[in-house]
């Protein structure tokens, strides 16, 4: 099929690659002339381990442009996937969707078309982009004969890190439309997943267990609900885990043996039952976010989500406040940030529980030496009031330090000689902020060991 997808950025990228891998023939359309330029040139602009080998697999079905009109006409699915960033007052800005659309209703011209809202956007928004994509068509003075088009929304539900795994091997393919052509449509885009008809690559081979992937095929308000529905029951089960973690720390319990036997059971589930210092990145906090501002609209509360969002920034303020039991004065104390990235195998930086203990222990007069094995380039850019603070050696972090916080849990620091590092330290004090190092055996090399729960 003809795929065109508005928007290189994680998940447009991620949908685009795919698809043209999976043996549909795909435009990726991107406004940034540079990115454009390093896509064709076989380079992923963002960090996303076995994207570049994807890419290189999927070149002869794949193409990128900085123009619609090549990419939408004759299209039977364009995938809108362009990014959504908060606004002030914390709803999305949905001025790139509102373009996009119109982009895209400037350029269709022949045939059905179903576009579909792959940007993370509030319930409600396909009704919203499907009257901008009618009124931009209407005004068009040369508006070609025969043109259909209708919206869908088939959210995603990728983790950035693994997003090609998630990709084609998904738990499930939701698409939610008012117009049944549509689904139709999109059920027979994604038949080789649903099927599992396609051969893996060689890089992501298919897990054993793999079956037939489920299709949830529903209305367009139920896609868009589902998709903030899932994001926020994941970011409660973490908030969750992390609540009682703070109650086991009290007791004496061991939050991760806690953990472990409600994982069992299997309504419960193990996986999002990691305890830390919680969750960071693009979709949990912006969702969570909006499902409140959207339910407000509807005069509807939401308790349990917003204590989901409080008890996760307390868990931030927790990791400063147990190195303060410790430390005492935290003034004129070196405390290094092992981590930066808001999870390892990404170099997103968007709301990572970081930023957050770095100021918040600047603003103890603390000194922070913050090291980061892949997001160091990324936070000079966008973090300059931090980036004095960076340190490119993990010697310049340890060295005379009074405390090292692994906040986010690279393989490179759990399988780090931890040995090397303990006579550098002045106060060899770790605090683990992903209950991910062995306690027992960081205590045989001679570290005070903590976790931030437990
Ligand atoms: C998430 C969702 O998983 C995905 O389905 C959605 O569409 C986009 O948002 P992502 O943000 O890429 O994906 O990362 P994810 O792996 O889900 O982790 C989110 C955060 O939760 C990370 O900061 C991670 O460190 C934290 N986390 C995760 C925990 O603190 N504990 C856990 O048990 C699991």
């Amino acid at each position: 099929m003809k795929v065109c997808v508005v928007g290189t950025g994680y998940v447009g990228l991620t949908t685009g690659v795919s698809l043209a891998f999976l043996g549909h023939e795909v435009t990726c359309v991107d406004l940034d002339q540079h990115k454009v330029d390093m896509l064709r040139a076989g380079k992923c602009p963002i960090y996303e381990p076995g994207m570049e080998e994807l890419l290189a697999e999927a070149a002869p079905n794949l193409s990128f442009t900085t123009s619609y009109d090549e990419g939408v006409p004759g299209a039977d699915v364009v995938f809108v996937a362009v990014q959504t960033p908060s606004a002030e007052d914390g709803s999305p800005d949905l001025r790139y969707l509102r373009s996009a659309a119109e982009s895209v209703a400037r350029s269709l011209n022949h045939g059905f078309t179903v576009v579909v809202n792959k940007s993370t956007v509030p319930i409600g928004s396909g009704n919203w982009v499907d009257a901008i994509l009618r009124e931009s068509f209407a005004q068009r003075e040369d508006r070609p004969a025969g043109v259909e088009f209708s919206v869908a929304s088939n959210p995603e539900f990728l983790r950035e890190g693994n997003a090609i795994a998630d990709t084609l091997y998904p738990d499930r393919i939701v698409i939610g439309s008012d117009s049944p052509r549509s689904l139709e449509v999109l059920n027979r885009l994604y038949q080789p997943i649903i099927n599992q008809t396609f051969t893996a690559p060689t890089f992501q081979p298919r897990p054993e267990d793999a079956t037939a992937v489920p299709l949830v095929s529903t209305d367009l308000a139920s896609a868009e609900l589902i998709k903030y529905a899932a994001n926020a029951f994941l970011a409660l089960k973490i908030s969750y885990v992390n609540e009682i973690g703070q109650l086991a720390a009290k007791v004496g319990a061991d939050i991760t043996e806690v953990a472990r036997g409600m994982g069992l059971d299997q309504r419960i589930g193990s996986r999002f039952l990691q305890p830390g210092v919680g969750w960071g990145g693009s979709c949990f906090g912006k969702d969570t976010k909006a499902l409140i501002a959207t339910a407000a609209e509807y005069n509807h509360e939401m308790p349990i989500v917003k204590a989901a969002r409080d008890v996760n920034q307390r868990q931030r303020a927790i990791a400063v406040e147990r190195l303060q039991d410790e430390l005492r004065i935290l003034k004129g104390r070196k405390i290094g940030l092992l981590g930066l990235a808001f999870k390892p195998n990404t170099d997103d930086l968007r709301d990572s529980p970081a930023l957050d203990i770095a100021n918040l222990l600047l603003a103890r007069g603390a000194r922070v030496r913050l090291h980061d094995p892949i997001a160091g380039e990324r936070f000079r850019h966008e973090q300059p009031e931090l980036a004095p603070h960076l340190s490119e050696s993990l010697d310049g972090v340890f060295d005379d330090c009074d405390a090292v916080v692994l906040v986010t849990e690279w393989a490179q620091y759990l399988e780090l000689d931890w040995s090397k590092f303990v006579g550098l330290m002045r106060n060899p004090l770790v605090l683990d902020g992903r209950h991910a190092l062995d306690g027992d055996r960081m205590r045989r090399l001679g570290y005070k060991y903590l976790a931030v729960a437990g």
